[in-house]
């Protein structure tokens, strides 16, 4: 028999049975192959804290086809309406939500793209908190100049991310839990201001990977050890390996079987789990693949 607060963290397997309760319960850690914009992808709430990074429609070949990422940008505001509500009602109600995208798009027409998720995730509902500005020092690789030591035509860029974060009722977590962040980090952390590299796409074997250290930060902040952390957008799945690594259940949505190849390999060789892999038709269209050791 399931307590309650198991009952409450599982429920959102449509079809959970009491062996994948199980299962998942010592995993700690579950990948589903689908889409973010398909609602019924998941049923009811279970994420306390998500920590994600969308594709930021500048024509990342994720699907091995760039025009999948270069949408025209009001399609691409609908689709970030879409998974952004998707993802509101998948949240707890004293669950967060850190968004990271780059300040502005340069790519195919300057747009600011920060901005407007901003105004897309509180149209949906979400409430802001605040925005973390991201400094990957990546100055040196700037070339463009526009025109060059004119005011005719300079090209002005603020080579920045951005952390939105966002939560859904009220800010202040009325349970208490665990907390694991050193005195240290907080105080650094918590001015929104942050400075580490980037991670290599090459190294990794994804096309756009944040650094580890960005859901770190983000988990370390706004979670209690145990919570449920959720990434729509699994990539290489750096947050779940973060989540894992702090003691949080992770939860993972990726559209890409050969990234969730990735991500299985990866959470296998950084958290040093035993893969055990499940996978079974869902009454959805979308394959659950879980693992654990
Ligand atoms: C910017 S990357 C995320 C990278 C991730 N933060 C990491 O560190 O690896 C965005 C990911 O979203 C995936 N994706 C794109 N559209 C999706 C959708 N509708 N549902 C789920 N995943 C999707 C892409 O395949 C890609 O792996």
């Amino acid at each position: 028999m399931c307590s309650a607060r198991t009952q409450r963290e599982f429920d959102y397997l449509t079809d959970a049975d009491a062996d994948t309760l199980t299962w998942v319960r010592q995993a700690n850690c579950l990948l589903v192959q689908g889409d973010t914009t398909d609602r019924s992808t998941f049923r009811g709430q279970f994420a306390d804290l998500i920590v994600t990074s969308p594709p930021y429609n500048i024509g990342k070949a994720y699907t091995g086809e760039a025009q999948d990422d270069q949408r025209a940008y009001k399609d691409y505001l609908k689709f970030s309406e879409c998974w952004m509500r998707n993802c509101y009602d998948w949240t707890l109600p004293s669950g967060r939500m850190c968004v990271n995208v780059a300040l502005d798009k340069n790519k195919n027409g300057k747009t600011p793209l920060s901005a407007d998720i901003t105004a897309t995730a509180m149209k949906v509902g979400w409430d802001y908190h605040a925005t973390i500005v991201w400094n990957e020092n990546n100055i040196s690789r700037r070339t463009a100049w526009g025109s060059w030591k004119s005011a005719s035509a300079p090209h002005i860029i603020a080579p920045v991310e951005t952390i939105l974060v966002f939560y859904k009722e009220n800010w202040k977590r009325e349970r208490q839990g665990t907390n694991d962040i050193t005195a240290d980090e907080f105080k650094d952390w918590v001015l929104g201001m942050w400075s580490f590299p980037g991670e290599s796409a090459k190294r990794i074997g994804h096309e756009a990977p944040f650094p580890r250290e960005l859901p770190k930060r983000c988990i370390k902040l706004l979670s209690f050890v145990g919570d449920t952390v959720f990434d729509p957008f699994a990539g290489s799945g750096t947050t779940l390996i973060e989540a894992v690594s702090h003691g949080r259940k992770a939860v993972g949505l990726e559209l890409e079987p050969r990234y969730c190849g990735l991500i299985r390999e990866r959470v296998a060789r950084e958290c040093k789990v035993k893969l055990d892999v499940c996978s079974r038709e869902r009454a959805v269209k979308s394959t659950l693949s879980c693992w654990g050791g």
